[in-house]
């Protein structure tokens, strides 16, 4: 476990990321998504914080699962419209030193050969403060937007993945030597062919004989991130994850999952200790309990439960219009996504949810739990979380944007600061984002897979 607090801010480069109707709040900034002055904004808030990173979650499709229609998800921005997230780090890296940027990316629909090649780039302009969010995608209309009849089931999107990283890791591990780059002037020597390797992979789903096109960054692999909650997911996490996303709402649910997925991570040789867990949390702080309340009581009242209804549908690909809201809500197996169905069934057998009490939840940062009260409160539980769960870290997910960030590093920071729960703008740890996140080097550890 580590010593301080980890602290990410989940967000998205859209209008809305999973409080659904929140950009119609009185002061929400969430349309100016599109401008840069507001990401870099947003860095800084985030690193005078003494975040490990800013973490953009990202699909490749539209909503339409509600209704079997677009239109709400249209109308009610459900992560629509939304830009690349990628392309949009530079510039916030420009504006800070220390702070890290992890992007999503779906190893479905891309190659490993072209994202290598971005992430080797990212991780130079950034001087290693990128991670990678591995994501393998849930909805089908991104499937029909790249080229696909359908949607994979998980067990090949998973099976892909796995190939996915390591044509990746072969591309940024074992491709070109430390010292293969010489910038020889006088030889005429920019790099020693010697010392640039082929990668010759040839699998089930790819073909690569490489070698890398470019040259080692400060982290060579991005830091991974990983958030899968079926079985084929916890395997892929413990084997190749350094920071996991833990998506349940219960605590017995959040240490069923750690607890699962260090044994994995032993299973495969690495040290379980060694991954990073990290949950959501909505935190609503005011400086006194009454304003934090009040807060809380409008954000509530501002969720939009049909919007609500339509993010929900995508995550279980299960359409939510055809259910009676007072309906109960009954466990399956989903294509999509595992984590949020068991969120509301599996992680909490003792109690019954209907349509409409997931969707009033969900309508304010989906699965994860609403932490309300003065800073000292809220620090109050997110200790417990740290110290009595076990926990690493916290994905910190915004209700009304830029406040919810503003709030919590002007209010909730300071309190963290006085316990020693968090690094000073100054304290991080190392240059790249894997030593602050991981308290380990800049490079992958000898016993990940990556490098065996
Ligand atoms: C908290 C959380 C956040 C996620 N964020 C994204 C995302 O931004 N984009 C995406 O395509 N998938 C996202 N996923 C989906 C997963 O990474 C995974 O691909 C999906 O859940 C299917 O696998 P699973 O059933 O094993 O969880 C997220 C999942 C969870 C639980």
């Amino acid at each position: 476990m580590s010593e301080q607090m980890r602290f990410n801010l989940f967000t998205m480069n859209s209008v809305e990321h999973v409080s659904p109707g929140s950009w119609t709040y009185p002061g929400d900034q969430s349309h100016r998504y599109t401008d840069r002055e507001y990401w870099t904004e947003v860095a800084r808030t985030a690193e005078r914080g003494g975040f490990d990173a800013v973490f953009f979650a990202d699909v490749r499709g539209i909503y339409d699962v509600y209704g079997d229609d677009r239109e709400t998800a249209v109308e009610k921005a459900v992560q629509t419209p939304a830009n690349d997230p990628q392309l949009v780090v530079p510039a916030m890296a420009e504006v800070t030193d220390d702070l890290g940027f992890a992007v999503t990316r779906s190893t479905t629909y891309t190659h490993p050969y072209q994202l290598a090649r971005e992430f080797s780039t990212l991780d130079h302009l950034t001087d290693g403060r990128v991670a990678l969010n591995v994501v393998t995608s849930y909805l089908e209309s991104a499937a029909a937007n790249l080229g696909l009849d359908e949607r994979m089931d998980k067990e090949t999107r998973y099976d892909r993945a796995a190939e996915f990283l390591d044509v990746c890791y072969a591309l940024w591990e074992d491709s070109w030597e430390d010292d293969a780059v010489e910038v020889d002037r006088e030889a005429g020597r920019y790099t020693d062919p010697e010392k640039v390797h082929a990668v010759d992979h040839e699998g089930e789903h790819f073909s690569v004989p490489g070698p890398h096109g470019c040259e080692p960054s400060p982290q060579r692999t991005p830091v991974i991130y990983q958030a899968g909650s079926s079985d084929y997911g916890r395997d892929f996490a413990a084997r190749n994850a350094e920071a996991v996303f833990a998506s349940q709402p219960t605590e017995e649910g959040v240490v069923e999952y750690m607890e699962d997925v260090k044994a994995r991570a032993a299973d495969a040789g690495r040290d379980p200790e060694s991954l990073r867990f990290f949950i959501g949390v909505v935190p609503v702080v005011g400086e006194t309990e009454a304003i934090a309340e009040a807060k809380y009581d409008s954000y509530k009242e501002n969720v939009d439960v049909e919007a609500t209804l339509a993010l929900l549908s995508g995550f279980l690909d299960m359409d939510l219009s055809e259910l009676d809201p007072d309906q109960k809500v009954e466990h399956i197996e989903t294509d999509a996504i595992q984590g949020t169905m068991n969120a509301f069934t599996s992680s909490q057998p003792d109690r019954e949810w209907t349509v409409r009490e997931v969707a009033e939840f969900s309508g304010l940062g989906t699965t994860s739990p609403k932490i309300v009260g003065t800073p000292e409160q809220v620090v109050d539980e997110l200790e417990y979380w740290f110290h009595e769960v076990g926990v690493d870290g916290f994905n910190v997910k915004e209700v009304v944007r830029p406040d919810s960030l503003q709030d919590f590093v002007d209010l909730v920071v300071p309190e963290l600061r006085e316990r020693d729960l968090i690094r000073e703008p100054d304290g991080y740890e190392g240059d790249t984002l894997r030593e602050n996140t991981t308290g380990g080097g800049p490079r992958l550890p000898a016993d990940h897979p990556a490098r065996r």
